[in-house]
């Protein structure tokens, strides 16, 4: 049976908000370079968006990395899948993420990038759930905090299906 998803953002909403965000750090980022890294699979779609809102010069990279266990329940250890195709030594690294939930995933991936001698690491969100947060995180741009509720669309999947949604939708699992 199809899952029923009701819409959160329409696809004109994300969108909006993430030309916003990209002024943002456009102004933020005056007179630097920007290097951003997205986080494989979910955080493409907000990523490329995003890059192209950026008015500052960027470059691109991308990692993946998952927790072990199963993908509805965070275990906290972080498995890295695919790292960065380049060293990212004295570059202003932006970390492009889908989702913070638990926080378990980017607290372990920015303690990791911090490690490896960047000029600066931040990190932008498109979404934002801090009523599940377990491991504390700075998140330097969020896009839109939302409730406790599964979510999908805009490159966010359950069991990797409706990461192609134009929209951001809840999953009616009751
Ligand atoms: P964390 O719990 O903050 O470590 O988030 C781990 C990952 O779980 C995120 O990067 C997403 O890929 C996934 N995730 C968390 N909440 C949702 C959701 O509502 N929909 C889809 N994926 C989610
Ligand atoms: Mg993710």
């Amino acid at each position: 049976m199809a899952d029923k998803i009701s819409v959160l953002f329409t696809e004109e909403q994300v969108c909006a908000r993430i030309k916003e965000m990209g002024e943002q750090i456009s102004k933020d980022y005056e007179g630097k370079s920007l290097h951003l890294v997205g986080i494989l699979k979910g955080a493409t779609f907000f990523a490329c968006e995003l890059a192209k809102r950026i008015t500052v010069p960027v470059t691109l990279d991308f990692m993946s990395v998952s927790s072990y266990g199963d993908s509805t329940v965070s275990s906290g250890i972080v498995k890295i899948n695919k790292d960065l195709d380049e060293p990212i030594e004295g570059l202003d690294v932006l970390v492009v993420e889908d989702i913070v939930d638990t926080g378990n995933t980017l607290s372990y991936l920015l303690d990791n990038l911090q490690k490896r001698g960047s000029a600066s690491v931040k990190l932008c969100t498109l979404l934002n759930k801090p009523e599940r947060r377990l491991k504390e995180v700075d998140v330097d741009y969020t896009g839109f905090i939302i409730p406790d509720e599964f979510v999908v669309g805009y490159g966010l999947d359950y069991a990797q299906k409706y990461r192609n949604l134009p929209y951001i939708g809840i999953v009616e699992t009751k």
